[in-house]
């Protein structure tokens, strides 16, 4: 897609809608590769159509699985495990996305062909080591020697070993890529996870019947899973993503008289910090119509416009908050007193040094931060009324991009967001929703 930057020069009104956003984004990518493995037809439904998810698709489909969209559902045609089409120098490029080359290269551990892993700019620069060590326990190869980053060449073993792996990062990506070794290895692979992440894996293994078990411990989890057992094709529906609802949520806190509800969201637990954080700041939230769903927690999400105040966000919130960060350190720039994030180290990993440049971007508009290596104090301006010309620097970060964009909704001034065509990568109907609540900018070629 072609580079474009967003122009806003004028603050938002009032709003009283009611949305749906597009499907998560974690849960489309694993529906995608988890029927790739099973047998029969997978029918998916409210698959996220975005660029990286695409890039799943368009890399199952060179390894030889058919993927058909009919009157919007994706048919995936799944041949059981060990059924990828391989060769030597095939090229997969990941793009813009760290779930697809580090869960796909978990797939790859029992194919004893050498194929080469590719990613955009952004990808190639984050860290690779953290798959690439479990995964040579497994008897994979990655070349060349000792390099943690894309691209890399990955030559999967025809004799894997059942491995036994301690999660300290809290990153469901390193573990989702050691269950997906698992699958088609023998014996029991075993996860102990410290820090817990997203369980998205493993509560979509468990609906297809995968033998996937969870013992819960005071400190962490302990999760088996025995390979080599097949598994049948499934139906899916995927509920919206709550780290698309984000920007919605705190647009909608931080607007004058306004409400939004957002219908069908993922409600996962383990992604839920985001709601934990902005109740704690004061934000009227409500969560309604709660089910479960193909295995998911599901239910819509209600808020109105708030007056928050500043929180001292514990560390343990970070795994269930991740990727909220960026829109969070909006919400404690209006804040009214001293928010503190911690614990934030994983941020920088992101598809952009996502802290520190957060924290410029903050620092551009006049609020004042004081950064260290895994923090950020914000010093929250409730009053805040921008009225000079900025342009904002988005590293080509889709997340950072939609936070600059409430930001200016909020704040506002005269701003230009450049790059603003990452935002494809995971919600390409942003700009549409935002458009029908009211928000006004032009797009700059
Ligand atoms: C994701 C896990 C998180 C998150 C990313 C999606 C996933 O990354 O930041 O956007 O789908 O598993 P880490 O697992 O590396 O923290």
């Amino acid at each position: 897609m072609k580079s474009f930057s967003i122009i806003v020069k004028k603050k938002i009104n009032k709003f009283n809608k009611s949305i749906f956003v597009e499907g998560d984004k974690s849960i489309s990518h694993r529906a995608l590769l988890i029927s790739s493995q099973a047998y029969g037809v997978s029918k998916l439904r409210g698959i996220l159509e975005a660029e990286d998810v695409l890039n799943t698709i368009n890399a199952l489909k060179k390894l030889g699985v058919k993927i058909v969209k009919y009157k919007n559902i994706y048919h995936v045609y799944g041949n059981g495990l060990g059924s990828f089409k391989t060769q030597n120098n095939l090229t997969i490029n990941a793009g813009n996305s760290g779930t697809l080359a580090r869960l796909l290269m978990g797939l790859l551990t029992t194919y004893p062909h050498k194929i080469k892993i590719i990613g955009d700019k952004s990808l190639s620069k984050r860290p690779m080591g953290r798959i690439i060590a479990p995964l040579e326990k497994f008897g994979v190869a990655f070349e060349p020697k000792d390099k943690k980053t894309l691209p890399v060449y990955i030559t999967g073993s025809e004799m894997p070993i059942a491995i036994s792996h301690e999660e300290k990062i809290g990153s469901a990506q390193v573990k989702s890529s050691i269950i997906f070794a698992s699958l088609n290895t023998p014996g029991i692979t075993k996860i102990k996870e410290l820090k817990k992440s997203r369980d998205h894996t493993e509560n979509m293994l468990k609906f297809t019947g995968v033998k996937i078990k969870i013992k819960k411990f005071k400190t962490y989890n302990l999760i088996s899973i025995e390979g080599q057992k097949d598994f049948k094709a499934f139906d899916l529906n995927i509920p919206g993503d709550i780290s698309s609802a984000a920007f919605f949520i705190v647009l909608t806190l931080l607007a004058k008289h306004s409400s939004i509800k957002i219908k069908n969201i993922n409600l996962n637990p383990t992604r839920t910090g985001i709601i934990i954080i902005l109740k704690k700041m004061n934000a009227k939230i409500k969560l309604m119509n709660i089910k479960t769903k193909c295995g998911e927690k599901v239910g819509d999400i209600v808020v109105k416009s708030s007056t928050l105040k500043s929180i001292n966000c514990p560390a343990s919130l970070v795994p269930s908050t991740i990727d909220e960060f960026t829109i969070l350190m909006i919400a404690a720039a209006k804040a009214k007193g001293i928010t503190t994030f911690s614990g934030l180290g994983e941020l920088n990993k992101k598809e952009s040094p996502r802290l520190n440049l957060m924290n410029s971007i903050l620092n551009q508009i006049g609020i004042k931060t004081k950064l260290k290596q895994e923090s950020i104090k914000i010093i929250g301006n409730p009053i805040i009324n921008l009225n000079k010309s900025y342009i904002i620097n988005t590293h080509f970060d889709h997340r950072v991009c939609m936070s600059v964009f409430v930001m200016c909704q909020i704040f506002g001034g005269h701003i230009k967001i450049k790059d603003f065509n990452s935002v494809a990568t995971s919600f390409p109907n942003f700009l549409n929703l935002m458009k029908q609540l009211g928000a006004k900018y032009e797009i700059k070629k």
